[in-house]
């Protein structure tokens, strides 16, 4: 019994045997065929994936924009919801682009990318989401964010500028921001060397960036490098949204502007600002655009002279931060004009990978180098501290500032500079800016 058993289970593994050898002989054959087909030119299967980004374009706090690029056409979509939960999603096809990238020795190639942008409606102010974003072929990690909150009295962000075409430098600083844990980033622009050639968004800003770009929001300035063929407005500006923007923090109005055209009607911007500004009731107000207003070295750019002082004063602006000239300068407060306003300090900050230019000390300076730099803002109701930090790390300038019923502390307007004074430097400066 145990024997024929035995016999017939030989019999019957025989007979598996015989089907599964039938088998993989078909697979290997099919898999040789695959083999020949996928090595035949043209005839290539490109494997699906994210090619750019997950990155937090906006956060707010009832919503967030997310965006991302992939190789592929198809339908895309995020999960994402409260805590560690995915159950929400919104699907998204994505904006076709068509660039050149050149080979040596095989001249120009076309290649597509699909531009993904999405809004995440109804969050919740204050509160933990996670996302994930998934599609033919792809399924990305799961990134958490933290909405903003509707009350509080701190926060803690970086502000940097002119990071194109030195990725390992820029990449050093992405490092030292990350450790810092920031509620958000804002970038004065110029963020890729020539913005017209879609091939340099993904080495020169996409890639030095990530690990950052999925959990903290970075609000990107349209500086003059990112050019006039729209790549910008189609890689950054979420749907519903324009390159002239204002966002609130807890005791933070911040206003981000597009000057970058030179020449281009400065009033009419102006007037977008100072709107802005006036109608918030934030206690303290951050203003940037790319192009300084007021700047002693590389560029001596004197964006908006010679109404742009006295108009943001009035306005009752705290910090105008630019970029442009390749280095770190921070005025002395500028006094109001007589009509009254704020004590304004401006800041140039354009040293976030480009190669840094020079400059030299002047008097109304608290602080001027050429280095490779970011600051980092850190206010807490009244209080408000910045520390401009290196690329080695190291702290190179530091601020600390406070304000009572609205006015700055009396150590600190006392170094102001004079409005006429400052205006008088501006005018006869001017044949320098290009
Ligand atoms: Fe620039």
């Amino acid at each position: 019994m145990h024997i024929r058993n035995s016999r017939k289970g030989a019999k019957i593994f025989g007979g598996m045997l015989g089907w599964q050898i039938l088998w993989l002989s078909v697979l290997l054959v099919t898999a040789g065929s695959c083999e020949a087909i996928q090595s035949r030119p043209g005839l290539q299967k490109e494997p699906g994936e994210i090619t750019k980004g997950p990155m937090l374009l906006r956060v707010y706090q009832n919503r967030a924009a997310v965006m991302w690029e992939t190789n592929l056409q198809g339908a895309y979509r995020v999960n994402y919801g409260k805590g560690d939960e995915l159950g929400k999603y919104i699907e998204s096809k994505g904006e076709k682009v068509q660039y050149k990238i050149s080979k040596f020795g095989q001249g120009d190639i076309e290649k597509t990318a699909f531009i993904h942008k999405v809004w995440l409606e109804n969050l919740e102010p204050g509160a933990a989401y996670s996302y994930r974003v998934t599609g033919p072929g792809i399924e990305s990690s799961v990134y958490k964010f933290r909405t903003v909150p509707s009350e509080t009295d701190r926060v803690r962000f970086i502000i940097c500028g002119d990071s194109r075409s030195q990725p390992d430098v820029h990449r050093k600083l992405v490092k030292l921001m990350m450790a810092r844990k920031v509620d958000f980033v804002v970038h004065s622009g110029d963020l890729v060397a020539s913005g017209d050639r879609y091939e340099q968004w993904g080495p020169q800003f996409f890639e030095p960036l990530s690990g950052l770009i999925e959990t903290v929001p970075v609000y990107a300035i349209k500086g003059n490098h990112e050019g006039k063929s729209g790549n910008y407005e189609k890689l950054l500006i979420p749907p519903g949204e324009t390159n002239n923007f204002g966002f609130d923090y807890g005791p933070v109005r911040y206003f981000c502007a597009d000057n970058a055209i030179k020449g281009s009607e400065p009033n009419k911007i102006l007037d977008i600002i100072i709107s802005d500004i006036k109608n918030s009731k934030a206690r303290w107000k951050f203003v940037s655009y790319h192009r300084p207003s007021i700047n002693a070295g590389h560029h001596w750019s004197a964006w908006g002279y010679p109404e742009v002082l006295p108009r943001l004063a009035q306005a009752g602006v705290d910090f105008v931060i630019t970029g442009h000239s390749h280095l770190y300068e921070r005025f002395r407060p500028i006094a109001p004009p007589q009509e009254g306003g704020s004590y304004v300090t401006y800041i140039t900050s354009g040293g976030g990978g480009v190669m840094t230019s020079s400059i030299k000390p002047c008097e109304y300076h608290a602080k001027a180098t050429a280095i490779h730099h970011f600051c980092l803002f850190e206010i807490n109701g009244n209080k408000l501290t910045m520390d401009t930090i290196n690329i080695d790390g190291k702290i190179i300038d530091h601020l600390e500032i406070t304000k009572s019923e609205g006015r700055l502390n009396k150590e600190y307007i006392e170094k102001a500079i004079p409005m006429e004074e400052i205006v008088r430097y501006q005018k006869a400066n001017l044949h320098r800016e290009y």
